[in-house]
């Protein structure tokens, strides 16, 4: 036997921004990051979601002239790819084969760059594009959703949906940078602008009590879409998912755990049997719920933090007790997630505001008894 083993490190880094008006003539944190590659000029292929494209309708001048302006750092590739906003971007091959089909056409390589502009379902489909044309694109996301903003559109995740199952294909892929732009959110949907409050109260239940008690304590303003708070709920929401990338010791995810997905072994399960009508943050928030009731009937947490919790999803706006509920099937799901996971079951429940552990096994009687009372709507019980 002969045997070599092979071993190498890779160090990856980008930088996120929080920003405004970033493609104003006069910014620099595009043409800086895009420096960061070398001298220019940069061949940049924009891919616009068309609902952005919608609500921001001077988008593609505004970025032309910043090409013009800029022509020494960036040279775009003419004319922008526009594809369908939300789910249908993952869920229809279309607008991942329109991306192939450009980088074809338009000679796209390996030292250009796409500029993905979208909510996290369009930088999800398109973050996979370019993760697997010539085997990697650069990528610059400029996330324009809370939920883009605070988690979808940070991390080193993307992925498609295929025949109905929810990020069946998908790869681990690093952007190169990512640009928050604060100005895009004031166009979203009434809906959208509360579904990613979810992940910020997520990633404070299970990482930073603290912030779980300023969200509870600032959930009518909140709710209300008030800039200074939001984009405060957006920033610490986004510091704690960097934060567990960095320093989790398993950025790509290959052991069991998945303590991020605090909520999301249903909240997947949800938006595939409500046939995504229920938005990824509001599928989480019941997941949350759901998994909260669970630690206080299991006797890991107290009365006054589930009553906290329900108060904060329900305050800052969320339904807890939609229909895909009622056709929940609390043991395939279960059962699905578990091979998910490559087999072996790990389920993230709190242990406290701020806390939380991972369990191996999951007493289906008593999940059954969280998902009859959130239906109710009558709980904690
Ligand atoms: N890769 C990851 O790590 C990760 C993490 C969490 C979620 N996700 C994925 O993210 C997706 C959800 O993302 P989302 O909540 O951003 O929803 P979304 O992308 O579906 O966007 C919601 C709607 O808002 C529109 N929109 C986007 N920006 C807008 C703006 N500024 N003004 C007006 N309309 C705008 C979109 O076109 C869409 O219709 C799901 O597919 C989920 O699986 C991925
Ligand atoms: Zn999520």
């Amino acid at each position: 036997m002969y045997q070599i083993e092979q071993s190498f490190t890779m160090k990856y880094a980008f930088p996120v921004c929080f920003d405004r008006d970033t493609l104003a003539p006069e910014s620099t944190v595009l043409t800086d990051i895009l420096s960061r590659a070398g001298d220019g000029p940069h061949r940049v292929l924009p891919v616009i979601d068309q609902n952005v494209l919608i609500a921001h309708p001077d988008i593609v001048d505004r970025l032309q002239l910043y090409a013009d302006v800029h022509g020494d750092v960036l040279e775009l590739i003419d004319p922008p790819l526009i594809v369908r906003g939300g789910e249908i971007s993952k869920s229809d091959p279309i607008e991942v084969d329109e991306f192939y089909l450009r980088t074809q056409t338009q000679n796209i390589d390996r030292h250009s760059f796409a500029l993905v502009i979208g909510g996290g379902a369009v930088v999800d489909a398109i973050g996979y594009a370019a993760a697997t044309a010539h085997r990697g694109i650069r990528l610059i996301r400029m996330p324009t959703t809370v939920l883009a903003q605070n988690d979808a559109g940070i991390g080193v995740k993307n992925a498609i949906n295929y025949r109905g199952r929810k990020n069946y294909l998908g790869t681990f892929a690093a952007p190169f940078a990512v640009i928050n732009d604060f100005d895009f959110l004031a166009t979203l949907p009434q809906r959208d602008k509360v579904s990613g409050i979810a992940e910020a109260i997520k990633v404070a239940l299970i990482r930073d009590g603290e912030f779980f008690n300023w969200l509870h304590e600032n959930r009518g303003p909140l709710a209300e879409f008030a800039p200074e708070p939001t984009e405060r709920m957006i920033t610490r929401c986004a510091e704690l998912h960097l934060e567990h990338i960095r320093s989790s010791g398993d950025p790509f995810e290959q052991g069991s755990a998945r303590p991020l997905d605090f909520g999301h072994w249903c909240a997947h399960r949800l938006e595939e049997l409500s046939a995504s009508e229920l938005r990824h943050g509001e599928a989480v928030a019941i997941g949350i719920a759901l998994d909260s009731l669970y630690s206080y009937l299991k006797g890991m947490i107290g009365i006054e933090s589930v009553e906290r919790i329900r108060a904060t999803l329900e305050g800052v706006g969320f339904t807890l007790n939609h229909k895909a509920l009622e056709s929940l099937d609390i043991h395939k799901a279960l059962e699905d997630f578990r091979e998910h996971l490559g087999g072996k079951l790990c389920i993230t429940l709190l242990t406290r505001e701020g806390a939380a552990i991972e369990v191996n096994e999951i007493d289906h009687h008593t999940m059954e008894e969280c998902r009859q009372q959130l239906l109710g709507g009558v709980w904690p019980k």
